[in-house]
């Protein structure tokens, strides 16, 4: 009886057993929304999550390959962005010797967004980083919704069946913010 009793009132979460009025004071906290993401805490756990799956070691220059892979398939407009991929066909492409060196350096770019989840003045100052190196070379934010519209696309085809509803809504708010800097930072540099 006592052990049936003592379940109504305490729940395991990981290793660790909360009681009713804790778990309610975290699900409180996990709708608050960051002031300048949107994201609630829940959304940063399912990123930070599915993240720790697309950015494991043994498979990050592969997922990496992979992203701007499916980048270049859907929308091959992009491709012409790349001096060392312009006029290359995706055959080409996929065994061209520097593409895991470009994947990487956006995998540690966005390995640098997803560490920064909780610190959202320096997320947006990092987003401004690349936002102004990249419009420089003519990618602006309409190349970064192209790249935010494949990443569900890629997500599935990474994480299988480990891939939730959950992660890829929060996946679409953090690319929409990155989408809505880039934007801020055209507009800035153009006026
Ligand atoms: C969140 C999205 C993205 C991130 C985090 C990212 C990150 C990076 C990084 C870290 C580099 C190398 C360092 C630098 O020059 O800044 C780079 C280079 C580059 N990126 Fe991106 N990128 C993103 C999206 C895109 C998109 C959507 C395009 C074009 C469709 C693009 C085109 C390029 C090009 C053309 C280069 C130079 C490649 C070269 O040197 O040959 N990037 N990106």
């Amino acid at each position: 009886m006592y052990p049936e009793k003592q379940d109504l009132h305490l729940r395991s979460v990981g290793v660790c057993t909360y009681s009713e009025t804790q778990i309610e004071k975290m699900t409180e906290n996990n709708n608050t929304k960051d002031p300048v993401t949107g994201l609630t805490e829940e959304e940063v756990i399912a990123v930070e999550d599915s993240w720790s799956m697309l950015y494991r070691r043994e498979h990050r220059k592969e997922n990496g390959v992979k992203l701007f892979m499916n980048l270049y398939s859907l929308h091959p407009a992009t491709i012409e962005k790349f001096p060392l991929f312009k006029g290359k066909t995706l055959e080409e492409i996929s065994k061209h010797p520097k593409l895991p060196a470009h994947a990487m350096s956006v995998m540690y770019a966005l390995a640098s967004y997803i560490d920064n989840l909780h610190d959202t003045d320096l997320l947006v100052e990092l987003v401004k980083k690349t936002a102004v190196s990249h419009i420089g070379r003519g990618v602006g934010s309409e190349y970064f919704k192209l790249l935010s519209d494949v990443v569900p696309a890629w997500m599935k085809e990474v994480l299988e069946e480990e891939c939730t509803p959950l992660m890829l809504s929060s996946w679409g708010k953090l690319l929409g913010i990155v989408v809505a800097v880039v934007s801020g930072e055209e507009q800035n540099m153009t006026s």
